[in-house]
């Protein structure tokens, strides 16, 4: 099965349609009522914000000062965070706060260039690499207030420059350091999870592919002002189809909602935190002991936002199941073994739609 090579209508920046000015907005950007940000099906909680990590000294091997109790204590924090919310912030991460501020501004940059030189790099569904403004090929559907870039960086072959576009001219090197930084920090983060599991430390990353082979991808959204931001979303809600996910939030503007029993919850980015959350590839390996957790991204009237979400992936053609350490009588294999190039087809043709592609109804996970 493969992913038709164009889009299904003729696409539409929302850039370009926030940018006119227009009041109200095209019909196929509105919402049904149950699906709007304020619903009576959904509520949302204001005080509550996700768990936020302080990882000073975790990875820091030479420091005589850190003790391997304040290590354990954080293993424990990033256990249950990983049980409980499947979402979590991080700071005192590693990746410099002055390389994670450069590469939110050269995409700030690169979205407010005028629209023909974003054109070039214009995505279709067969590989959704470049500029896009839709997740999914179904004719007709509703879509999202927002545009995006898409690139891979890992594995090696899989990434070239020169679908990174050229303009600023720094991105292309901010983002290559960038992605370097993240993609350690990822590796690091796995090794904890793993053990965390019960596993080797290796565990997840072998499963993946191991360090060179793993997939990495940036998928920077850009969420433009919206005129009525009551009837839409800027993204539905889903869970993230891959591994882990690290996200560079904007930092003054909030919009990314979590599930959490049955609420919304607005996460509030701390400076300079990676917010990181669990997908239903480590869903599945961990045999749902940790779970992929669905969020959404509400947009506003007042300001535009952007992030960058970048995705730690297994290797497309690798298979994908249950550790069978994980797997006892008491807990059969919940999923059956499929490729995360399988699996991925899912949301690239029908768009996000909860977590449906992992079996799981949309509102069993709304109680
Ligand atoms: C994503 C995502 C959240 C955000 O790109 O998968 O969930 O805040 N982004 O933009
Ligand atoms: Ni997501």
């Amino acid at each position: 099965m493969n992913c038709p090579r164009d889009w299904p209508e003729p696409i539409v920046r929302v850039q370009s349609l926030s940018d006119s000015g227009i009041s109200e907005i095209p019909e196929r950007y509105v919402k049904p009522p149950t699906d709007r940000p304020i619903s009576l099906s959904s509520s949302s909680q204001s005080d509550v914000n996700i768990p936020i990590i302080d990882l000073q000294g975790l990875f820091d091997n030479e420091s005589k000062s850190f003790s391997g109790l304040k290590s354990s204590l954080i293993y424990e924090q990033i256990s249950e965070a990983c049980r409980n919310w499947g979402f979590f912030q991080v700071v005192n991460h590693g990746v410099p706060p002055e390389l994670m501020d450069q590469a939110r501004e050269v995409w700030q940059e690169f979205f407010h260039q005028p629209v023909e030189m974003k054109q070039c790099y214009a995505n279709s569904p067969k590989t959704y690499e470049g500029y896009g403004s839709r997740l999914g090929v179904e004719k007709g559907a509703i879509l999202d207030w927002s545009d995006y870039y898409f690139l891979h960086y890992l594995p090696c072959s899989f990434k070239d420059h020169k679908k990174w576009p050229a303009l600023p001219v720094s991105l292309r090197e901010v983002i290559e350091e960038y992605s370097k930084q993240v993609v350690n920090f990822g590796g690091r983060l796995m090794k904890v999870l793993s053990a965390n599991l019960g596993l080797s430390e290796d565990y997840l990353e072998n499963a993946f592919g191991g360090e060179d082979n793993i997939g990495a991808c940036l998928r920077v959204n850009f969420y433009p002002k919206c005129p009525q931001p009551d009837l839409t979303l800027g993204l539905s809600p889903h869970s993230d189809p891959g591994g882990l996910t690290f996200l560079l939030p904007d930092q003054h503007v909030a919009g990314l909602q979590v599930r959490h029993n049955g609420h919304w919850i607005t996460v509030k980015p701390a400076s300079h935190a990676f917010i990181v959350n669990i997908g239903d590839q480590v869903q599945i390996l961990s045999n749902a002991i940790y779970k992929s957790v669905e969020h959404r991204v509400v947009v506003n009237s007042a300001e535009e936002r952007v992030s960058l979400a970048y995705f730690y992936n297994p290797r497309g053609d690798l298979m994908i199941q249950p550790a069978k350490e994980l797997v006892t009588p008491q807990n059969p294999p919940l999923y059956p073994a499929r490729t995360f190039n399988e699996y991925r087809l899912y949301i690239r043709t029908k768009g996000p739609q909860g977590k449906s592609q992992l079996g799981e109804s949309q509102k069993s996970s709304t109680s």
